[in-house]
């Protein structure tokens, strides 16, 4: 019992790494955990447009912060939040000045400065360097991801105009405490690494790093950036988590034989006051292969006051050969208390990379009075338990509550997840949530002019036949179901011969096969697939002899469906073979494979690809293919047909990169995290579903238009992120509870950098809230045509 009560008071010191997916708390401008006089402005218009106003969502004073008079281009008026400790910021929103519909003045644009003492500010930078960000609406909410994160006490917001205007304000920030204090870190500047065969430079500097860089000294100093912007490094460094970045961007590396290094490298990391440190973690690559290994051992000085104290902690790593991965070391302090810290990392290969470092302190009791006296209840000595009885039930009486509070934490949390499970379920949102109003929703009919709704069971049948998603129909039973209803005609199969197998799902493969005499069986007009020589190769999507009787029915209704299907731009059903088993289906095969592949190996065209024949696409191929993609969906819409799983994975390219849109369950495994599991039994593409689908099981043409707007924010980041990619499932589907609330808490994915503004401007509108304000894909189309050729 001791030693566990042991565990328990020493759980908390721990932790102290911040993960950038959680740490998205608003930190009460809303709510008013800030206080009025935290915070202040440059100007203000009026009394009642001061600072104190500038809190989102509120519709107190004159709704809104606005400085004085109009805003000029060359101005810097600014509003200053003081969070009154160190914090870290991953996302801001925004929001223009509405007072109940009199105000429209917004910020078309705002930059953000920010300060760690109150006295040195520095400006906030995105990865690319662009510090200017451009919200542009007014009363709705717009949330940026800061990439990288602010870690500062006090933040400015600048805003931005191009031209003479009223601007006005009101601002939210998320993000978590900076627990460990750390005010900067110094270090050699990061080196370049050239390597044989490999055109692109791999550059391994500290490209956020917000101090000094002393290019002479090679040193950086003064400031925080790569290493604690909660992004870890990939097991290959040369594979990048950021968007639109050169390789080698998440680490900062240094060589051992450049000049001046004497087998090690040094760090100093300064803190903000006095800190008890448990131990230090540094996230370190280990490409043995590529000469690149964590550190051999590291020593470490401390600095509590004014002078450093003479005996190192050091601490040898076991050097590891057989595991290439990335890896957290744990590096022990031995609660040795300082302000600053001196380390020498010492080389154990010709490079050593690292991409983060955290440390953690010893801070969970100030007074460690609690934690000896129960060690020494443990053996308790005679002499010492009686003086010391009053502390030692206050203490016990501490532990008590904390059990209770702990126990009580764990039966809420299975609580709020099955809440969560249910509240994809139709059911769960009876008590939740009131009956939002879809009556103004002109009912978009499936096929067969049956509303769906995904019940339970329904949704069980999602799950489609070799994994896919089925299209919306209503259930059929296998008897209503025959020949007659497929009007596409029957292929001999011995015709059909084998090539490769593409992909497989959980009832079937799709096969890659040469149909012989293809040609000659669809007759004469008939447009023919690609041509390679006689033959012509198709794909095969062939359901296993062992499926169950729902998955065949499935099957049958997939043909149903494609074989009425012509257009351009969808995948063609060309032929079946049903009279025996196994049963198949015969589709174009789309060479280029989905749209989502094509994209993420993909740069876009800039001289630099061109120089070093790096694979590229221009912006004028991104809107082609959203033009073709609106083409293809326009005409389901025509036949008031819903789709349901519309997403760059399920668009597929033809050699001359015309886009087809198809429903195939080809690489679905190579996409599993896209998807979300209910109770391992259905899976749904959450990411991509507009609010009243995942809550209220309503899918209809206009949430069709959702999943467009999140496909074309695909195309615009190149596929390089997944959406929401900060938040977790559960995260997803709370932010649809957001949307359907619209208090202004929802958020909506970024503007992605190559997308031009209009564009962005069709997204929003396709994530509406309500229905009627998405646009059509008639509409969506005519909007995209014109700008293909520009
Ligand atoms: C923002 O920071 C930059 C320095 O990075 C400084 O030049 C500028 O004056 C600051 N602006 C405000 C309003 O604090
Ligand atoms: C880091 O290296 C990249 C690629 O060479 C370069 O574009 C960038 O400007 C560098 N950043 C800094 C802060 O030195
Ligand atoms: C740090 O905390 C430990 C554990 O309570 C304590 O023993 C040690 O004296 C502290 N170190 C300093 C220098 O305060
Ligand atoms: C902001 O919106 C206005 C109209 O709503 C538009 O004219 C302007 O180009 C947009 N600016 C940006 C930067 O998106």
């Amino acid at each position: 019992m001791h030693l566990f009560l042991l565990l328990i008071l020493q759980l908390p010191a721990a932790s102290g790494q911040i993960d950038p997916e959680h740490c998205r708390y608003a930190l009460g401008m809303e709510d008013g955990r800030i206080p009025d006089q935290d915070l202040t402005a440059s100007s203000r218009w009026y009394e009642t447009t001061g600072p104190q106003y500038a809190r989102l969502n509120s519709e107190d004073g004159d709704g809104a912060w606005c400085p004085k008079g109009q805003l000029e281009p060359s101005d810097s008026q600014f509003l200053q939040i003081d969070l009154r400790r160190l914090t870290f910021l991953t996302l801001f929103g925004t929001q223009g000045r509405y007072a109940r519909g009199l105000g429209k003045e917004f910020a078309a644009a705002y930059r953000l400065n920010y300060s760690r003492d109150g006295q040195l500010w520095k400006s906030w930078k995105n990865r690319l360097g662009k510090e200017v960000r451009d919200p542009n609406n007014t009363y709705g909410v717009f949330s940026n991801d800061l990439k990288p994160p602010i870690i500062a006490r006090y933040v400015r917001v600048i805003p931005v105009t191009r031209l003479s205007t009223t601007v006005c304000m009101r601002v939210e920030l998320y993000g978590c405490p900076w627990e460990d204090g750390l005010l900067s870190y110094s270090a050699p500047e990061g080196q370049l690494m050239m390597s044989p065969g490999n055109p692109s430079v791999i550059s391994l500097n500290d490209s956020t790093y917000d101090g000094v860089h002393e290019k002479r000294l090679g040193k950086l100093f003064g400031g925080l950036g790569q290493l604690t912007d909660g992004v870890t490094g990939r097991d290959d460094f040369l594979a990048i988590r950021q968007y639109n970045v050169w390789q080698g961007y998440d680490y900062l590396g240094w060589r051992n034989d450049t000049p001046g290094t004497q087998g090690y490298v040094e760090m100093e990391f300064v803190f903000d006051r006095l800190r008890n440190f448990t131990s230090m973690k540094v996230h370190s690559n280990n490409m043995y292969s590529r000469g690149v290994k964590i550190f051999s051992s590291v020593s470490c000085w401390f600095k509590p006051s004014l002078s450093w104290e003479p005996e190192p902690v050091s601490f040898s790593t076991i050097l590891d050969d057989r595991n290439p991965s990335a890896r957290y070391v744990t590096v022990p302090l031995s609660r040795r208390a300082a302000r600053s810290l001196r380390c020498r990392f010492y080389y154990a290969d010709v490079w050593m990379m690292f991409s983060e470092i955290s440390f953690q302190l010893f801070s969970f009791l100030q007074k460690p009075s609690c934690f000896l006296l129960i060690s020494s209840a443990a053996a308790p000595s005679p002499s010492s338990s009686s003086d010391k009885t009053p502390i030692l039930i206050g203490c016990l009486v501490t532990i008590i509550l904390l059990l209770v509070i702990i126990i009580f934490l764990i039966l809420w949390c299975q609580c709020v997840c099955k809440v969560l499970e249910k509240a994809v379920c139709l059911t769960a949102c009876g008590g939740g949530y009131a009956e939002p109003d879809v009556t103004q929703c002109t009912p978009h009919q499936s096929f067969n002019n049956n509303a769906p709704h995904y019940a339970e069971t329904d949704i069980v049948r999602l799950q489609g036949v070799t994994g896919s998603n089925m299209y919306a129909v209503p259930a059929l039973t296998v008897d209503s179901l025959t020949r007659k209803d497929i009007s596409a005609a029957e292929f001999p199969r011995h015709q059909l011969i084998f090539r490769e197998k593409l992909g497989e799902g959980q009832f079937g493969e799709v096969h890659l096969c040469e149909a012989e005499g293809l040609p000659e069986f669809l007759g004469e007009g008939s447009p023919l697939p690609d041509r390679d020589g006689r033959s012509v190769l198709v794909a095969v999507k062939q359901l296993r002899a062992d499926a169950t009787s729902q998955a065949r029915n499935d099957f049958l209704k997939e043909i149903k469906i494609m074989s009425r299907l012509d257009d351009p731009n969808i995948i063609r059903l060309l032929c079946v073979c049903v009279s025996s088993d196994p049963l198949c289906m015969v589709t174009e095969y789309m060479e280029n494979g989905d749209l989502n592949m094509f994209l993420c190996q993909r740069e876009i065209e800039s001289t630099l690809t061109h120089a070093n024949n790096i694979p590229s696409v221009s912006l004028s191929d991104l809107l082609h293919m959203a033009v073709q993609i609106s083409s293809g969906m326009k005409y389901l819409a025509s036949l008031n047909f819903v789709h349901r799983d519309l997403a760059t994975r399920n668009c597929l390219l033809d050699r001359r990169l015309t886009i087809k849109i198809a429903d195939f369950g080809m690489s679905r495994n190579l996409y599993s995290s896209d998807y979300y599991r209910i109770q391992g039994r259905a899976v749904l593409p959450i990411r991509w579903m507009a609010w009243e689908s995942i809550l209220l099981g309503k899918f209809t043409t206009a949430s069709d238009v959702w999943a467009f707007g999140v496909t074309l924010w695909e195309i615009f980041t190149l596929c390089k992120e997944q959406p929401y990619s900060l938040l977790s499932d559960e995260q997803v589907i709370e932010n649809s509870g957001e949307f359907f609330r619209n208090q202004g808490r929802q958020i909506f994915l970024y503007a992605p950098p190559l997308c031009p503004p209009s564009l962005f401007e069709l997204m929003m509108r396709c994530w509406s809230r309500n229905i009627t304000d998405r646009p059509t894909f008639e509409g969506l189309y005519q909007a995209l045509r014109p700008h293909v050729n520009q």
